[in-house]
């Protein structure tokens, strides 16, 4: 069983845990994740890891309530503990020291796994900039702490309450515009705007790389339900990736089977709500 140390709301809906699990806060990596059960009947849900402390052996992650699993996992508080906590899954994140600068881009709760990727990138010695990307102003999360691993923020919101009003894609532009030599991107969240950056980085240029989180069961290359295409090569995002070349990934292919997932997943959730 593994504990839950501490259970913070984020924004409406979204959650942040910390888990005692000290094997995988030991061995884990920027850019790699765990697969969660929140009971013994419950559904595998994968998460990337959003911080971690090796000292302490917590691994912290971040959530949105989107369907049946999720609801249960939020359920729980603190002092409460899950069934399982498999990981770290996944190939890390490739750190270095790039020749330029280094931008992470997170889209609602994907600027969660983007921040120990940003402190990595950081610690390698990389000028680092994050675009964070909301609907609006009131659900953005992590701002604090990204600011202390960065060296600068640029936030972007679809009403225009904080930062720049519209896409992330028009922070990449607008450093694209000032001069700024982008080495790398990694954009992680809604699979829509992961594609909407690679279309513009494509045209500008700029290698990207974007983590793909689909359903997953097994977390072992076995099972195929993480299944992608990039270029042109079937790969398993739970043992290739979850990490891909952006300009490589099957983005039509990957939201056409998100949907399918996503119809049964609503039905699940409306028959527990029942
Ligand atoms: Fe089964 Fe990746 S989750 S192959």
């Amino acid at each position: 069983m593994f504990k839950i140390l501490k259970k913070e709301e984020l924004s409406p809906s979204v959650f942040s845990m910390d888990i005692e699990a000290p094997r995988v806060a030991k061995k884990c990596l920027a850019g790699q994740f765990i697969i969660l059960r929140v009971g013994e009947e419950g559904e595998r849900i994968p998460l990337t890891i959003a911080n971690f402390d090796r000292e302490k052996g917590i691994i912290n992650i971040v959530f949105q309530v989107i369907g049946a699993s999720t609801m249960a996992l939020a359920a729980k508080e603190a002092g409460d503990s899950i069934v399982d906590f498999a990981g770290p899954l996944g190939q890390p994140s490739e750190i270095k020291k790039f020749d330029g600068t280094v931008v992470v881009v997170g889209g609602g709760i994907g600027v969660a796994p983007t921040f120990p990727i940003a402190r990595a990138m950081k610690e390698a010695g990389n000028k680092v900039i994050a675009i964070m990307g909301a609907k609006t102003k009131d659900i953005l999360i992590m701002e604090k702490e990204m600011s202390e691993v960065t060296d600068e923020i640029l936030i972007t919101t679809d009403d225009g309450s904080r930062g720049i009003k519209g896409f992330v894609t028009y922070a990449v532009q607008e450093l694209v515009n000032r001069g700024e030599k982008i080495a790398q991107i990694t954009a992680i969240g809604p699979v829509i705007m992961m594609k909407s950056v690679a279309d513009a980085t494509r045209e500008l240029g700029i290698p990207t790389v974007v983590s793909l989180n689909p359903i997953m069961v097994d977390g072992t290359g076995m099972c195929g339900g993480c299944r992608v295409t990039v270029g042109d090569e079937t790969k398993f995002a739970c043992v290739d990736g979850p990490e891909f070349d952006a300009h490589k990934v099957d983005f039509p292919e990957l939201m056409s089977r998100q949907r399918m997932y996503r119809d049964m997943e609503a039905e699940e959730k409306d028959h527990i709500c029942r």
